[in-house]
């Protein structure tokens, strides 16, 4: 098996067209979220990312890095995002950027550890494209992790009303229910590992620190989950006439 020790250097096959993102016109208000009232929520769910993060192969990626706050506090070495100004933002947190969107073919196969998603999946274009993609560039046994805001908690209801109100991020965004997920993992071809919910505090009453729980529960406001790439039987073979070659 071909395990990059360092972010590829070869990062692009094709030419890449990134178009104007919405999130560069509300990158400053986006980022400042996380030290105004977002500050403990953000807290509680980087907290919940740190039960998964010692089971996960390096190297890794962020699709959807934004202003690189959750790939600082995990530390993420590297992100992809279509918006320069949120990229500005992770580059100066000590990020490797790359502009560009997660549905498009950036890297080589088989060059990460694990893909991270967090609170993006919601905001691509096609989330099947993205998680095929994902899917590619991942070793086998690598994984993906996704952190999401599910459509059937106290937390995605009350972004799914502001959607509809035309709020300036949620608006751009569709949220997906917890089976919906699952099935679009599968579909890609993942096996889902590890579920973790949090934030059972209400939006607009997050008041103090909350420790995750194991499983899907719909009253958290904050799932992570973690799934696996598997090895084609074919893959097998091959890395392993590969190691008893060399
Ligand atoms: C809600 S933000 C999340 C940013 C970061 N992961 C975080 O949690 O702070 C959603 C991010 O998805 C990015 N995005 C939108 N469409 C995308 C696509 N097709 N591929 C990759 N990222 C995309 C946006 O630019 C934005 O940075």
């Amino acid at each position: 098996m071909r395990l990059l020790n360092q972010i590829p250097k070869k990062v692009g096959t094709r030419p890449i067209s990134v178009e104007a993102s919405p999130f560069d016109d509300l990158a400053s208000a986006y980022d400042a979220w996380f030290e105004g009232e977002g500050k403990l929520t953000f807290t509680i769910e980087v907290r919940a990312f740190q039960e998964v993060l010692s089971s996960l192969p390096k190297p890794w990626l962020e699709v959807g890095v934004g202003s690189g706050r959750f790939a600082q506090a995990l530390g993420i070495e590297a992100g992809v995002d279509p918006s320069v100004k949120l990229l500005e933002m992770a580059r100066r947190r000590g990020i490797t950027v790359f502009l560009g969107r997660g549905e498009q073919e950036l890297f080589d196969e088989k060059s990460f550890g694990t893909v991270f998603l967090i609170v993006t999946l919601c905001f691509v274009d096609s989330p099947p494209d993205v998680l095929k993609e994902a899917y590619r560039i991942l070793v086998p046994g690598g994984k993906i992790v996704l952190g999401l805001v599910l459509r059937e908690t106290p937390w995605g209801k009350l972004y799914e009303q502001k959607k509809k109100q035309g709020h300036r991020f949620y608006k751009y965004a569709t949220f997906y229910r917890y089976d919906e997920v699952v099935k679009l993992l599968e579909q890609a071809g993942f096996l889902i590992e590890q579920v973790i919910s949090t934030l059972f505090q209400k939006p607009g009453k997050v008041e103090g620190m909350e420790l995750p729980q194991r499983g899907y529960s719909s009253s958290g406001g904050f799932t992570v989950i973690v799934a696996g790439k598997y090895a084609s039987e074919g893959e097998v073979r091959q890395r392993d006439q590969g190691t008893e070659q060399s």
